[in-house]
């Protein structure tokens, strides 16, 4: 009791306690400030650093699917998934990637691997049923990756493949991730989606607009779904910046010297956004994206 008169004492022997109401309100009206902007920069640092998100204990084990597994990102997640005891499902265009990828995981890790051949580049829901049929006897899906996705940059009138950007980035992820949900309403543990959007998406951008909007629908549909399906399902946006992959390789043009400091490998991308996913709804890809994106911020 003593020790708190004491404080107390300390406290109001403060120069700014000594000063009049005006001064009072300048000091504390600066002190929330200084918090509002340094605090959550703080506990984004303190959050990368330190946090380790344990999937098993929040989602239970069994199957999670990624799409677009048999290369790049989508690759690089299904083994990290993989190593932390999932079984996987990799549904993807190239029987050859999947097969490969399959054989890799297979070899590493201790998990049962399927492979599902499913070009994405369709509007047809007949053509999703089937898909889903194809899994329906997989009952336990404890985390879905919405990442197949595809880039192109072209000047808005000279588009080519402006259903393909459209199937691939929006029905793909709409239509699977409608029939996940209800599967992973019936399970007893919380589940997890994860949507793979862009920074591309988080701001207006010329000669590749299409592609940019697809990724603001994503963007959307994932920051809505994390409300409507909380807390039975986890739902997550992850928006990286430049990964070394191939399909970065076909749009060299994208990148300017700025980004060219910032590309990051699939697997920094995959092991980085996972850590964090279960307390962050919307993950920036890594600490470096984190950094180009406010570095971009900053400059718009
Ligand atoms: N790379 C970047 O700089 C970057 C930056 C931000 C966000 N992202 C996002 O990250 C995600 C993964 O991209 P990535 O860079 O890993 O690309 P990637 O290396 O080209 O891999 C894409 C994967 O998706 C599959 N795929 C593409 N079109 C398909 C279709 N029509 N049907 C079925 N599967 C199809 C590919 O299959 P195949 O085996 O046939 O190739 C491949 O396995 C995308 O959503 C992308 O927008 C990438």
């Amino acid at each position: 009791m003593q020790g708190i008169l004491q404080y107390l004492d300390k406290v109001k022997s403060l120069r700014i306690f000594q000063s009049g109401i005006p001064q009072k309100l300048v000091w504390l009206y600066g002190t929330y400030r200084f918090m509002q902007i340094i605090l959550p920069k703080v506990s984004s640092v303190a959050i990368h650093l330190l946090w380790n998100s344990n999937l098993q204990r929040q989602y239970g084990n069994g199957w999670a699917i990624v799409t677009g597994g048999g290369n790049g990102l989508g690759k690089a997640y299904a083994k990290e998934l993989a190593k932390m005891g999932y079984n996987i499902i990799i549904i993807g265009r190239t029987l050859e990637n999947l097969n490969q990828t399959k054989l890799q995981i297979e070899r590493e890790f201790n998990v049962q691997v399927k492979i599902i051949q499913f070009n994405f580049d369709t509007s047809d829901e007949g053509e999703y049923r089937k898909l889903n049929e194809s899994i329906s006897n997989v009952d336990d899906i404890a985390i879905l990756i919405n990442n197949v996705g595809t880039f192109e940059m072209h000047p808005f009138e000279q588009e080519q493949k402006t259903s393909t950007l459209i199937n691939v980035n929006i029905n793909a992820c709409t239509y699977l991730s409608q029939f996940i949900v209800q599967k992973m309403k019936r399970r007893n543990k919380k589940s997890l989606i994860v949507f793979v959007g862009s920074e591309t998406g988080e701001r207006p951008h010329s000669g590749f607009a299409i592609q940019s909007s697809t990724k603001a629908y994503i963007g959307n549909l994932a920051r809505s779904l994390a409300i409507e399906l909380s807390p039975k399902i986890d739902v997550r946006l992850v928006t990286p910046g430049p990964i070394a992959t191939s399909l970065l390789e076909q749009n060299k043009q994208y990148l300017n010297f700025k980004k060219k400091l910032f590309i990051c490998t699939p697997v920094e991308v995959a092991q980085q956004s996972l850590r964090k996913v279960t307390i962050q709804t919307h993950i920036i890809g890594t600490w470096k994206h984190g950094l180009l994106q406010y570095l971009q911020n900053k400059q718009n």
